[in-house]
């Protein structure tokens, strides 16, 4: 299969490249594509050295499937180009998540919505993700009526730029480039991306809208408050959830341990609980911190972790590839 993997040079871009060979996804030809300024640069693949071309390039090569994670204006302008040549999209960006003509998907939750009318496919927000792959179980089960999550997010969902910034700070260097409007080095950013008007940031209104599409069900109730803190490695989450119905703690468990793609990491008495150090580099997400919310009926705490450039990127985009590859859709 040829894949082309747009915004190659990138941080998702790498990963995805780590991740397609992780998986041993089947590979024929890979078309790296960035930029003019990378244009001509050579990226390792599997022992093999390719040529970045530019997205208008990459369209004339005709690959079978593009794994987009070049920013929102990439998406926009490209994307539809590339599907009017027949290529299947799988756009990491914001670009086309909530068009209601384009399917917005985790494959553990919603893989069952892809069709071969799909050309342009969303891959939704990090946070997102590694969210509802931990409710999905528990809302088959127990109907969520709301959620209530705080984020505490690595740099590295920024970019380098975010990631050159930390390091930086923490040696002590001052005039270089920054990735945020104060210093992330020992302190934390309520704030992930623009405010909108109604005092919430663009990121939590994410997590609020793409959790129903995804779900697919507008009924749950979401308010987020996302927040960058000072680490690397991923994504963490206070979640709080009420359900319509009662729940057992130990058939929590047992739903969530059943979930695929999720791994519950829950024993206090050893000290056991998900970190974002633990989750660095790997492709699921981890639950823990499992605990009745003892305030208020019917509601559960739960911690939840994964990393964002993996199954909050990559990962997530491989799987949808994966996801279409199975039905014969690419
Ligand atoms: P380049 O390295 O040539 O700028 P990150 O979000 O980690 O900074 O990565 C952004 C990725 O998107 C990079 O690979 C970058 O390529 C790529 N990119 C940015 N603008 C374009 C564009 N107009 N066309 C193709 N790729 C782009």
């Amino acid at each position: 299969m040829k894949v082309a993997v747009v915004g190659a040079t990138g941080l998702v871009g790498t990963e995805m490249l780590t991740v397609l060979a992780a998986r041993n996804f089947p590979v024929s030809e890979l078309i790296p594509v960035a930029s003019e300024r990378s244009k001509g640069k050579e990226i390792d693949f599997k022992g093999k050295k390719y040529k970045v071309v530019t997205p208008s390039e990459a369209i004339a090569l005709k690959p079978d499937v593009a794994l987009f994670s070049a920013g929102g204006g990439t998406s926009l302008e490209y994307a539809p180009l590339f599907a009017a040549a027949g290529i299947t999209v799988i756009d990491n960006s914001s670009a086309w998540r909530m068009d209601p003509t384009k399917k917005l998907v985790v494959p553990e939750v919603n893989g069952h919505v892809l069709t071969a009318e799909d050309k342009i496919i969303a891959n939704p927000n990090c946070s997102t993700i590694q969210m509802v792959v931990a409710l999905k179980p528990l809302h088959d089960k127990y109907k969520i009526k709301r959620v209530v999550v705080s984020t505490y997010q690595s740099v590295t969902g920024t970019g380098v730029k975010a990631v050159d910034q930390l390091m930086n700070e923490r040696a002590g260097i001052k005039d270089g480039e920054k990735a945020y409007a104060y210093e992330i080095d020992l302190n934390v950013i309520p704030q992930i991306d623009v405010f909108q008007e109604n005092g919430y940031t663009k990121e939590e209104m994410k997590m609020i809208l793409e959790t129903n599409k995804i779900m697919g069900d507008d009924s749950i109730k979401v308010t987020a408050t996302t927040v960058r803190i000072p680490v690397i490695g991923g994504h963490s989450e206070s979640l709080n959830i009420e359900f319509e119905h009662d729940f057992d703690l130990a058939d929590v468990r047992a739903a969530l341990s059943a979930q695929s793609g999720v791994i519950v990491v829950d024993d206090p008495a050893n000290l056991q609980y998900p970190m974002p150090k633990d989750a660095h580099g790997k492709d699921e997400v981890f639950v823990g911190r499992i605990r009745r919310d003892e305030s208020q009926a019917n509601t559960l705490n739960m911690w939840v972790v994964a990393d964002n450039l993996r199954k909050g990127a990559a990962t997530n985009t491989i799987q949808i590839a994966e996801a279409l590859k199975e039905k014969g859709l690419i």
